[in-house]
């Protein structure tokens, strides 16, 4: 299913890091109007054609090239391997490491980019329990709480040039192509889905074009900076997940995943991701006078599992 067009302001300019991932590419798709740069580790697979300009290098941009708009989106996938030492160091590392040569590169810039928007995730946090949170909330202290806190200081500086910072926390993005949901399909196709352990622990999300448009709305809403959390206004249990996941595929949801034994293999990352949670608020969102395409989840995954395109 083709990215919706975002309503972008005619003309404006975006500079995207990590355009070529599961978020990225789908905003990149949606910003046609829009005259994109997306920054790369690698031109060659990063797959786009004009009018998208690919780059590896910000220092060889002129410093009279104009951006509008910074996204940062790119960083070492959270989710997909085991939390090694070293996997550790680049998870936490790449983020900062992707953002300082963006800073750099705005130091170098004039005219400025209005407004920098950046990942960070609902791991901001930490585990925690029914409580609802929202951008007020204070953080509970684990590895993902510091991978979100070191991100989201990374982009801080430039805020003294005055470029708007907007760190967005966003929660698990709902499209078949990518993270939970490709993850989930698979064993629940199969008739194996089932809760996490109890499945008491909250799951806040976010269906994926709903999270584009949101990035477009914060770009162009200057009431919003500093955190805004990118979820869905009704976070669910993961039992309620499991269920709503079973019925948009019809399939049987019997099944139950232990805790003790994963958490015994996987150590923090089944802790922090499979078994814990948070039940995240979009507060600011609303406020600002964002609305949700998806805010229940059953129309969330019917939508997002009829997308016929299957990404590498
Ligand atoms: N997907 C979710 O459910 C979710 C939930 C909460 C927060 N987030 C955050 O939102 C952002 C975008 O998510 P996403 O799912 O679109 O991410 P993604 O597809 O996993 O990765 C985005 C891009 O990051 C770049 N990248 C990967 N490893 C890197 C490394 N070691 N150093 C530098 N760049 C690297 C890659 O771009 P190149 O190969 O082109 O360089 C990749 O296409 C991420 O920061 C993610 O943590 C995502």
């Amino acid at each position: 299913m083709p990215a919706p067009a975002i309503p972008v302001p005619p003309g404006s300019r975006w500079l995207v890091a990590g355009g070529t991932g599961f978020v990225g590419r789908r905003l990149v798709e949606a910003l046609g109007a829009a005259s994109v740069t997306v920054l790369t580790r690698d031109t060659g697979k990063a797959g786009f054609g004009p009018p998208v300009r690919v780059v590896t290098d910000l220092e060889a941009l002129a410093a009279d090239e104009r951006f509008d708009v910074v996204v940062h989106l790119a960083g070492e996938p959270i989710a997909s391997g085991l939390w090694t030492e070293t996997r550790r160091r680049r998870i936490l590392e790449s983020r900062p490491s992707v953002a300082e040569r963006i800073v750099a590169c705005v130091e170098r810039l004039e005219p400025k980019p209005r407004v920098w928007i950046n990942a960070s995730a609902v791991g901001w946090y930490g585990v925690r329990g029914d409580e609802p949170l929202d951008e007020g909330s204070e953080p509970r202290d684990c590895f993902g709480h510091r991978v979100c806190a070191a991100a989201e200081s990374a982009a801080v500086p430039v805020e003294s040039q005055g470029v708007r910072v907007v760190q967005m926390r966003i929660g698990l993005v709902l499209a078949r192509e990518g993270g939970l949901l490709r993850q989930l399909l698979l064993p629940f196709r199969l008739g194996l889905g089932g809760r996490f352990g109890d499945g008491a622990h909250w799951m806040s999300w976010i269906e994926r074009d709903d999270l584009v448009r949101l990035i477009a709305h914060a770009a162009v809403e200057e009431s919003l900076r500093g955190p805004v959390n990118a979820t869905a206004p009704n976070p669910v249990t993961n039992t309620e997940f499991v269920r709503a996941f079973g019925r948009a595929l019809r399939r049987p949801v019997f099944q139950r995943v232990p805790r003790a034994p994963l958490v015994w293999a996987l150590g923090d990352l089944a802790r922090e991701l499979l078994f814990g949670g948070q039940r995240v608020l979009p507060a600011r969102a609303l406020d600002s006078g964002f609305e949700f395409r998806y805010p229940e989840l059953d129309e969330a995954l019917r939508y997002a599992l009829t997308s016929p395109v299957a990404m590498s």
